[in-house]
């Protein structure tokens, strides 16, 4: 086959700089970040390789009522007015539902986080992260969680406001992005402040968020226990910047403190991150994003590919069809958290559930406690193996 010149790899890549690149000064401004940690470097994440620094940090902070700066500002409450409930996300980017989850439905919810949680230490399936232990892919994990993510009253009694409030932020037909627990456990770093919408980053969707996400939250949270880091108000920080704007000296940040059987909606485009847990009990909370209706592949390539194809696919291929999971895309019971989605990175590569899958041998991590049979707890989990294979594989490298 003859090759046409301006077609040739060394032709493009001649024609190439990074001047040519037609969005390059927009799409690598590396805003708002870069600004954010220049102008806030209280701000900047701490070094996982040494013990937490305890100094001008933004995860050394309390409470909204007992913070200097923001005890005098009128911070959202837990409230069960629709009408409140909609002002306060506006205006300060989150806003807290007061007894979304009634006292069975807590319980419950906290009841079976703790046993999966332990469960899942005793199967070797446990998914650890610097803040704590992570509890992925719930709606396998109970029958609650599917009918929360359904927004059932039967699980969730503020289950139909939710959905209202999804309704009028994310248009009707959103989706759900995800339903994971969080864990801040005794001894954990905070998470980095970002914004849940991140992905879309330097876009700033000025006009509204693309992303929201509900936090269930089974059990007291505060300055103690890793109460979630929040900077109020700071989705408006990023609508005035725009979309690759530049971020100046940014407020403090608060811990979230609100009683078991709240949930807060928040905008995707607030600034906030897990607290550090100063406490010697674990501390739960579970994250269920929701985003607007179009955002996935348009073609469900998991599922409709060939098997035989799948097998043989080549990285690129298995990236290019979605099958290479990235930190919040496409993840598998968790596994891909972390990854980059870049060609054959192993830690992201779904091929294995696929084929687990194609043959009939996909072992999901389902229900699990201490009181789990033991033939429940040594079974071969398809999360596990897949985690073990990566590890080997990076290992050899
Ligand atoms: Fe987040």
């Amino acid at each position: 086959m003859k090759t046409i010149p301006e077609f040739s790899a060394e032709h493009i890549a001649e024609n190439s700089n990074p001047e040519d690149s037609i969005f390059h000064d927009f799409l690598n401004s590396k805003e708002p970040y870069e600004s954010m940690f220049k102008n806030n470097p209280w701000m900047i994440p701490p070094n996982q390789k040494r013990p937490l620094e305890w100094g001008e940090n933004y995860w050394n902070t309390t409470v909204a009522r007992k913070h200097p700066y923001w005890k005098e500002y009128d911070l959202p409450k837990p409230t069960k007015n629709i009408h409140t409930l909609r002002e306060n996300l506006k205006e300060w980017g989150y806003c807290l539902i007061e007894e979304a989850l009634s006292k069975e439905q807590t319980k419950a919810f906290m009841s079976r986080i703790l046993d999966q949680a332990e469960g899942e230490k005793l199967a070797g399936v446990k998914a650890m992260s610097p803040t704590g232990q992570y509890i992925h892919t719930l709606i396998n994990k109970g029958e609650i969680f599917g009918k929360c993510i359904e927004q059932h009253p039967d699980a969730v009694q503020a289950g139909p406001l939710i959905e209202q409030l999804l309704n009028e932020t994310l248009g009707s037909g959103w989706i759900c992005h995800s339903f994971l627990s969080n864990g801040a456990d005794p001894g954990g770093y905070p998470q980095g402040m970002h914004m849940d919408q991140g992905p879309l980053v330097p876009w700033i969707t000025e006009e509204a968020p693309a992303l929201v996400n509900t936090m269930y939250i089974p059990q007291d949270v505060n300055e103690e226990n890793g109460g979630t880091l929040i900077i109020p108000k700071s989705h408006k920080i990023m609508i005035e910047a725009g979309s690759a704007g530049k971020i100046g000296k940014l407020p403090p940040t608060v811990n979230l403190e609100a009683k078991a059987g709240t949930i807060m909606i928040f905008d995707g485009r607030i600034l906030h991150g897990t607290g550090v847990n100063k406490t010697n009990e674990r501390r739960f909370v579970a994250t269920m994003s929701n985003v607007k209706s179009w955002m996935r592949t348009q073609e469900n390539w998991s599922l409709s590919v060939a098997p035989e194809i799948i097998k043989n696919a080549s990285p690129k291929l298995l990236h290019r069809m979605g099958l290479q999971a990235i930190v919040y895309g496409a993840t598998m019971e968790g596994f891909g958290m972390g990854a980059r989605g870049k060609v054959g990175d192993v830690w992201g590569n779904m091929q294995p559930f696929r084929i687990a899958y194609d043959e009939g041998e996909y072992e999901r991590v389902r229900e699990l406690s201490p009181r789990s049979s033991k033939e429940e707890l040594s079974k071969n989990y398809t999360v596990g193996q897949a985690s073990k294979n990566a590890y080997n594989l990076t290992k050899k490298k």
